[in-house]
């Protein structure tokens, strides 16, 4: 039920205004809670992709619009201006996070800055004693080089996908692997991300996405105290 209060704000349809306003209309015309939300990821072996669609199914069950695209086909020169808030997540390769979502922060740098939005990692190190450190440092040096800050930052388990690596990558994944005394039946794949925790994750982003409509404040033009000062803010 949409509140006379919300109707009032919606009442000059279409809005003038600035962004925010335009987006805080149409969402209250919908449906008084609803975010239009953006998840971009990139891939390889397809896992981060599940992560992402896992992402996007919890954010519809919330009642949210969510599109979901890969860094790589979200067509170059296209706003944000559309999205109240965005997800990236790639899978850390070899210590790092890929051209695909490194171009796309580039280009949407200043777009993101006045945003909520999150950057998920999918590795697997996080679950080897230390590895959390690792990639968190990884993460970091990769968004300073982009100059880029996250309002959330989130780090989940992978998958070993034995049966789509080639020969080479399957050998030598499966020698790290049986170092740290991990699964090594290579004619299978495991995986290790907690499906909970992604769900909780992506109800908690669009949680702090701000609070009830009708109770928003004037649109800040610097991003709220509230957003963690580090790129990589504490997380399960
Ligand atoms: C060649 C290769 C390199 C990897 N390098 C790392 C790494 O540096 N750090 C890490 O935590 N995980 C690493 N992983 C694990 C992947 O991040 C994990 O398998 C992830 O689920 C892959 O996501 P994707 O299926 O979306 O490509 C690597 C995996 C492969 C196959």
């Amino acid at each position: 039920m949409v509140a006379p209060t919300q109707l009032a704000r919606c009442a000059a349809w279409p809005p003038r205004g600035n962004q925010r306003d335009r987006v805080l209309a149409r969402r209250l015309l919908v449906n008084p809670a609803m975010a239009r939300l953006l998840v971009v990821y990139a891939t390889r072996y397809g896992h981060t992709a599940r992560v992402a669609e896992h992402i996007a199914a919890t954010l519809r069950m919330e009642g949210h619009s969510v599109e979901v695209a890969t860094a790589a086909r979200f067509s170059s020169g296209r706003s944000l201006d559309s999205f109240d808030a965005v997800l990236v997540g790639a899978p850390i390769l070899g210590g790092t996070y890929g051209r695909a979502v490194k171009r796309f922060l580039r280009e949407h740098r200043e777009e993101l800055a006045a945003k909520h939005w999150a950057f998920f990692s999918v590795g697997l190190s996080v679950i080897a004693e230390g590895g959390r450190i690792d990639t968190e440092k990884a993460l970091k040096r990769y968004l300073d080089a982009v100059g880029v800050r996250p309002t959330r930052t989130e780090f989940f388990a992978g998958a070993l996908t034995y049966t789509r690596y080639n020969p080479l990558v399957r050998f030598l994944m499966r020698r790290i692997v049986a170092r740290q005394g991990g699964d090594t039946d290579t004619s299978r794949d495991y995986e290790y991300t907690n499906w909970d925790a992604v769900s909780v994750f992506a109800r908690d982003f669009a949680r702090e996405l701000g609070p009830a409509p009708e109770s928003l404040p004037e649109a800040p033009t610097t991003r709220p105290a509230s957003y963690g000062e580090s790129p990589i803010s504490a997380s399960k």
